[in-house]
């Protein structure tokens, strides 16, 4: 195992019904910015339950986050902070409102060009303090110090992280995904699994513990991900959905192991330039990175597919091969798309998806630094 430092300062009030506690979990006199999407927490209340909590507080809102936020949004709403001295961001909803809303706080501390915060990551001196009532789990984005932004002027997705953007708080109250259509909730799955295979499937690390964390949230989404599309209603279900997600991506399955990471970079810049869902990207891009990289990934590979699926019949290739096919599978039974043609991309897509990839640095990826440009191509031929 390699040495880790394991830092996560948020705190998680999880349960159905909480909502009202919101009130508690802000400091008292702050003076919020109120944050969301384009509607949805609105339909199914609660974002009408978060504004009868705040009653006490002065509450400045900001609507219209989009999916993949865009930092140019994401600016006015800088600028409101500024211009009305608000001093605390609530974000209600998904991972696009969370990561947002990191980027709000940070960019209302900042003098200059915030974008260079994510383009050239200057490191950042100070932020707002956030707080997060999430309402579609998936990314993690509630109990970590990342988050996406797209700039569609430029045609930019990129990540950035700082300690001081860890939310304070997650509210994670699982009657808020009640509302989520199937898509939504076959993209949390998906994302939630390729997170923690992002931070296991790689090599042996002499990290068990992590290893056997990171199996139990696997088999766990796959109990849990197709039983929940059957019966989207249940409230047990959509919980146990949360608590996955959420351990998924709070980053302690990945301390002291290597990281693999390149499924998400080539699916950002797809999303930058076909904006296609996240989640959707990684249901196609995974197993191709998996194809390509099975050499490297051989030993892990292995172990995953006995453990995960329970594949311990022929040859060691064959097992591999297996494991491999049985990750596409339960792709494919929660509804996510094996191709990225299924979603509107063409051949012509492939050469300035490369060459974003390479204007960012991004073209010595995976835990090895071996997925490079001819590498990348031949992922994005097979997940096409
Ligand atoms: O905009 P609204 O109206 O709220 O609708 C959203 C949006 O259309 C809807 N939705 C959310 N909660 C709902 C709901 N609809 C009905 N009922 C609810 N309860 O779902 C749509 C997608 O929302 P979004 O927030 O975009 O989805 P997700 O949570 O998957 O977030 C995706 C973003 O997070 C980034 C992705 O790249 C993408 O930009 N990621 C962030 C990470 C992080 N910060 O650590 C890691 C991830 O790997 C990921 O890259
Ligand atoms: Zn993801």
């Amino acid at each position: 195992m390699q040495a880790f430092d394991y830092y996560n300062p948020t705190r998680i009030v999880f349960g159905a019904g909480r909502l009202p506690e919101v009130a508690h979990l802000i400091p008292s006199g702050s003076r919020v910015l109120l944050a969301s999407g384009g509607g949805s927490a609105e339909r199914n209340g609660t974002l009408p339950a978060i504004r009868r909590a705040l009653a006490g507080f002065h509450v400045t809102e900001f609507s219209g986050i989009e999916a993949n936020p865009d930092a140019d949004t994401l600016l006015r709403a800088a600028s409101l902070c500024r211009e009305q001295s608000l001093n605390f961001i609530l974000a209600v909803g998904g991972g696009s409102v969370a990561d947002g809303c990191k980027f709000i706080a940070a960019a209302a501390c900042h003098d200059g060009d915030a974008w260079q915060l994510v383009s050239a990551q200057e490191p950042l001196a100070r932020a707002l303090p956030l707080g997060v009532v999430l309402t579609l789990p998936a990314t993690g984005s509630e109990s970590n110090d990342g988050a996406v932004i797209s700039r569609r002027a430029s045609g930019d997705k990129l990540d950035f992280s700082s300690p001081l953007l860890f939310p304070r708080f997650a509210l994670l109250d699982p009657a808020t995904t009640l509302s989520l259509p199937a898509r939504q909730t076959a993209n949390g799955v998906v994302d939630t699994f390729v997170h923690v295979l992002e931070q296991y499937l790689t090599y042996p690390a002499g990290a068990p513990v992590q290893d056997r964390f990171a199996e139990g949230l696997l088999l766990t989404l796959i109990e849990t991900g197709p039983a929940l599309l059957a019966k989207p209603d249940d409230l047990a279900l959509r919980g146990t959905m949360m608590w996955c997600a959420t351990l998924g991506l709070n980053r302690l399955i990945g301390v002291g192991v290597p990281h693999d990471w390149a499924a998400h970079m080539i699916g950002h810049a797809v999303t930058a330039r076909l904006g296609i869902d996240h989640g959707r990207t990684l249901g196609a891009l995974y197993p191709a990175v998996l194809a390509v990289q099975r050499g490297g990934k051989h030993d892990k590979l292995l172990q995953y597919g006995e453990r995960v699926w329970g594949i311990t019949g022929g040859s060691a290739d064959e097992r591999v091969g297996a494991a491999i096919a049985a990750t596409g599978r339960f792709f494919a039974e929660l509804g996510a798309p094996a191709h990225l043609a299924d979603d509107g991309m063409q051949a012509a897509d492939i050469a300035p998806v490369i060459a974003k990839l390479a204007e960012h640095g991004l073209t010595r990826l995976g835990e090895r630094g071996d997925l490079d440009e001819a590498r990348i191509r031949r992922v994005l031929e097979i997940a096409l």
